[in-house]
């Protein structure tokens, strides 16, 4: 069940998805935390962010919004507190890295590179904040400045995660192979606009949020944009946007994705990236596969 990217080695291919684990500590009481495959922390900035202020949260039919806007810690903080946790407990992370400019990109990978943080997966795809982010995520020129840039001042693996909010994904993902990234994580929220009208004693009421979707909705968007980018690109990709169930993981293994990662899903099951690789696991041993590469490969080959 273990897989290795670059020479970052993960317990299973299930992660946790940015920004719906906490910085896993948060998670103890609902599974063994160290059981899972990585957990993509809360995207940490170099300074703490207090996140947007107003409504955060918009429940859809069948998925979420949020506008979270990057609320975390910070750097040093992350670094002071967290780090030390989560190596007592034995849990393989992975930072993902939000900033403004190209240099608070830069500066954050060098800051990861000397505490020894073993993956970094760059968020410039976050929908939810005024500037920077996103803006690194749409153009394929800045993106390989920026990828280039990281890459310089960090030897960990490398990951880039890209936004499904643009006409060509196909451009980013060879400006990051490009620029010397080891994977592609995809996709982030979707743009979206969530609005609730209530009618309360001859008076309409409107509560609106505009941020990213989530959840089982965007799958179909998720594994399109997978499989345009394993078009492009011979990267392992990292294919997530809906996952909740093992039929999930075949679907995206078919699209291109060498490992997964599960995020809005957490929300209603806590335990599901711990008992997602179980659900693996034994439809691998029941049907004698012995490795995780030999199911990829036999999914990949499926006509
Ligand atoms: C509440 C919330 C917060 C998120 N915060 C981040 C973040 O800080 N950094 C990031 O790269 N992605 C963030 N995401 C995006 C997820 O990591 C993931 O890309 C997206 O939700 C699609 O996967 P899902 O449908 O399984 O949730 C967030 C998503 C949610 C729902």
């Amino acid at each position: 069940m273990g897989i290795k990217i670059a020479d970052f080695e993960m317990k299973t291919p299930i992660i946790a998805a940015s920004g719906t684990f906490g910085y896993a500590d948060e998670y103890e009481d609902f599974c063994d935390v160290s059981q899972i495959g990585a957990i993509a922390t809360k995207g940490i900035t170099l300074e703490p962010r207090l996140g947007n202020e107003g409504d955060r949260i918009f429940e859809t039919d069948c998925g979420m919004i949020n506008r979270i806007g990057l609320e975390n810690i910070g750097i040093e903080r992350f670094i002071e507190e967290k780090i030390p946790i989560l190596k007592k407990k034995n849990i393989t992370y992975i930072l993902n890295a939000a900033g403004s400019t190209i240099e608070d990109y830069a500066q954050l990978a060098s800051i990861a590179n000397k505490a020894g943080i073993e993956a970094i997966e760059l968020n410039v795809s976050c929908p939810n904040v005024k500037s920077g982010c996103l803006e690194f995520g749409v153009d394929s020129n800045s993106l390989y400045e920026l990828v280039l840039k990281v890459r310089k001042n960090y030897d960990g693996c490398l990951i880039v995660k890209l936004t499904p909010n643009v006409t060509s994904i196909e451009s980013l993902a060879l400006a990051v192979e490009k620029a010397g990234a080891d994977a592609i994580s995809a996709i982030n929220t979707l743009k979206g606009l969530g609005i609730k009208i209530d009618y309360i004693n001859g008076k309409f009421y409107k509560k609106e949020v505009q941020g990213g979707l989530s959840g089982k909705c965007i799958k179909p968007v998720a594994l399109a944009m997978v499989k345009r980018i394993r078009s492009a690109v011979k990267l392992p990709i990292i294919g997530m946007g809906g996952i909740s169930r093992l039929s999930d993981l075949f679907e995206f293994i078919s699209a291109g994705a060498d490992a997964f990662e599960v995020g809005t899903h957490n929300f209603t099951q806590c335990d599901a990236c711990v008992s997602l690789a179980l659900e693996l696991e034994e439809f691998m041993r029941e049907n004698k596969f012995s490795t995780f590469e030999d199911l990829k490969t036999v999914i990949k080959e499926i006509n």
